[in-house]
């Protein structure tokens, strides 16, 4: 069985669709993850899987149960970290997760030993009776993670989990989630926009653009469809022999596109970079064109991006923006 099924997931806000007949499958034991810049629908999406929003149309099966028919019961079946901070930051660690485990449902005579496992697996065991707002970002992101776990949900839905964090607690909270699959077979879905975390944790990518699933598949498979790889080239040169050798470029054999970048850059996608290089380089004698740099990459999931959008998914840009929003929230809260 499926642990997510999703077809035609369509969520409208005022005439706008956010979501627009979104359809996926899960597998049990799967981390999948759906990769979008700003304002995709990542979160909209999410929403309506753990039953926080209703669809406006479509269905969703979740463990097997209809997220809008039979809600509670998903619920019961998922842990979710959502994408701005929801922890009490008044409370400590334990007491929050104490909380958490009592709403839940979890025995007492379970819950206190299962908290001290929690703590140990995010590595917050010295901090347990540290009050949250003398905590990190990262030890907060670690926390909620521990507090999603508690009643031991089958699924796990990871909004944006590493949102804004540095790259050491980035990596560490990188590290849980496969362990938890690893040690627990349990299986996660996670939304962001950062290229390397879908690259190093999801089995399978979801890529979504303003509401729509523009490609599907694991990051090798992404990456393949693009095809062959990448070159970039920098040219010094006066700019007539520059023109006459970028028009014979893409005669070349084996050259699939050729791209100007602005001054004098090129980037090239090709069948194969080892037999084209040289091809180039005879091309540039041939022309009088100096080639200044060379280099080329197996193309990556930026790369796949850019391919179907014609718009790049930066990373720092983002991170940027997180900063500032995640300032913003903790200055609300004060
Ligand atoms: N409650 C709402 N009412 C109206 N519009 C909304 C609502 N929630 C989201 N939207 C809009 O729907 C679109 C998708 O938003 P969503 O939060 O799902 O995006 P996202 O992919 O999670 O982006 P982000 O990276 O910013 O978290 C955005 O244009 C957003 O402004
Ligand atoms: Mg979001």
């Amino acid at each position: 069985m499926a642990a997510i099924v999703a077809e035609k997931l369509t969520k409208v806000f005022n005439g706008f669709k956010a979501v627009n007949e979104v359809s996926f499958e899960v597998k049990e034991g799967e981390i999948f993850g759906f990769l979008g810049p700003n304002g995709a629908g990542k979160t909209t999406t999410i929403n309506m899987l753990i039953t926080l929003m209703k669809p406006t149309s479509g269905h969703a099966l979740v463990a097997g149960y209809d997220v809008v028919k039979e809600p509670e019961k998903v619920r019961g079946k998922i842990g979710v970290v959502f994408q701005d901070q929801s922890i009490d930051r008044e409370l400590t660690g334990w007491e929050n997760l104490w909380l958490h485990g009592l709403v839940y449902g979890v025995p007492r005579s379970t819950l206190r030993q299962r908290i001290r496992q929690l703590l140990k697996l995010v590595e917050l065991e010295g901090f347990a009776n540290t009050p949250v707002k003398k905590y990190s970002g990262g030890m907060i992101r670690r926390l909620e993670i521990a507090r999603a776990l508690i009643h031991r949900p089958e699924i796990l839905f990871l909004d944006e989990p590493t949102l804004g964090l540095d790259p050491q607690s980035r990596a560490k909270v990188w590290d849980y989630i496969l362990d938890l699959r690893k040690e627990h077979g349990m299986t996660i879905f996670l939304t962001t926009h950062y290229i390397e975390e879908a690259e190093r944790l999801c089995d399978r990518v979801a890529i979504i653009d303003h509401g729509k699933i523009i490609a599907l598949g694991s990051p090798e498979e992404l990456k393949q469809s693009i095809g062959g790889e990448l070159i970039y080239l920098k040219v010094s040169e006066n700019p007539s022999l520059y023109s006459a050798f970028l028009e014979k470029l893409s005669d070349i054999q084996g050259v699939l596109s050729v791209k100007t970048l602005g001054n004098r850059q090129l980037s090239l996608r090709v069948k194969s970079a080892s037999t084209t290089i040289p091809a180039i380089f005879d091309l540039a004698q041939a022309a009088g064109v100096k080639i200044s740099e060379i280099k080329y990459t197996k193309p990556s999931l930026n790369d796949v991006f850019l391919q179907l959008t014609g718009r790049a998914l930066r990373d720092e840009e983002a991170s940027w923006r997180d900063h500032a929003r995640l300032r913003t929230q903790a200055r609300w809260r004060r």
